[in-house]
């Protein structure tokens, strides 16, 4: 498999990039900073003959153009897209700029769009493709300090739904994950401080990317919430007051 994925400078994106070469599939990555090779994984990327990567922001469409067309150089083409980049703002609403909402708009959404549409014609033509996007629980539950992030990842989900709706016949697949916290090798470093074991690893969301990309089956617009006990509870509660809403407004009629 040919697979592009963004964001693989740390966390999920680098442990996806190690995991699909390693395992024998083409990697073309695609984020801000210059790849570290002192450590450890990325080294492993670095003597893979199937790894590629372009250094830009997926904020800029000259970049997305440049990454694209640099991994269809690479790799002869894209059968997978993996949009993993994020911008993980979390603060109270009054203290975040309109620059900070606008960035994180822009990357976790606007620019998951940018790339997708980059991507899409090739998988077009080729007649066949996977789309799997990551957004996150914050985007179906709500947090007082996400209002950036839970709004962009709640569109992330919305788009790619729609469009999973619009590609369903032209056996292009779109998925979007929804993970909640989760452990990944970096995370584990940059917070020692962190109880790891209580929370959901990167290896069960790696699964259901594995779920997605190698399954027989055609699977197409579906959302990955990967909930946790607690989570779950919160979200039942909200769609039941949802549907309890829905009936008090037939009442009003
Ligand atoms: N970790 C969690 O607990 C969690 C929970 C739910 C959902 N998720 C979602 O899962 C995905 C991976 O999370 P993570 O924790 O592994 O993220 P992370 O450690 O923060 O890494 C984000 C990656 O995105 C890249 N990136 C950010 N802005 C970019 C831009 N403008 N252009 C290109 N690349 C950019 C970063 O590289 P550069 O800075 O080098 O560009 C980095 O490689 C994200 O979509 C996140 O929202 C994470």
């Amino acid at each position: 498999m040919n697979i592009f994925i963004t964001g693989v400078s740390r966390g999920l994106g680098k442990e996806l990039a190690v995991h699909y070469t390693g395992t024998g599939h083409r990697v073309f990555g695609f984020s801000r900073s210059a790849l570290d090779f002192n450590d450890g994984d990325i080294k492993k990327l670095k003597e893979s003959a199937g790894f590629a990567y372009y250094k830009g922001s997926i904020n800029e469409s000259s970049d997305v153009k440049t990454a694209v067309d640099e991994a269809l150089k690479f790799m002869g083409g894209i059968d997978v897209l993996i949009n993993n980049a994020a911008y993980k703002l979390f603060k109270p609403p009054d203290e975040i700029t309109e620059d900070e909402y606008g960035e994180s708009i822009r990357t976790n959404l606007t620019s998951q769009i940018l790339v997708c549409s980059a991507v899409m014609p090739h998988l077009l033509k080729a007649k066949s493709g996977k789309i799997i996007n990551l957004s996150s629980n914050a985007g179906m539950t709500h947090y007082g300090d996400g209002t950036a992030y839970c709004s962009s990842k709640a569109g992330l989900i919305a788009y790619s739904l729609s469009l999973a709706d619009y590609l369903k016949d032209k056996n292009v697949s779109v998925n979007v994950i929804s993970p909640p916290t989760f452990s990944t090798g970096d995370y584990r470093k940059t917070s020692p401080g962190i109880n790891h074991g209580k929370l959901v690893q990167s290896e069960s969301v790696i699964k259901i990317i594995d779920y997605i990309i190698f399954n027989k089956k055609f699977i197409t617009g579906r959302n990955f919430p990967v909930f946790k006990l607690k989570t779950l509870i919160k979200y039942a509660f909200l769609k039941h007051i949802e549907f309890i809403d829905y009936f008090f407004q037939l009442r009003l009629k």
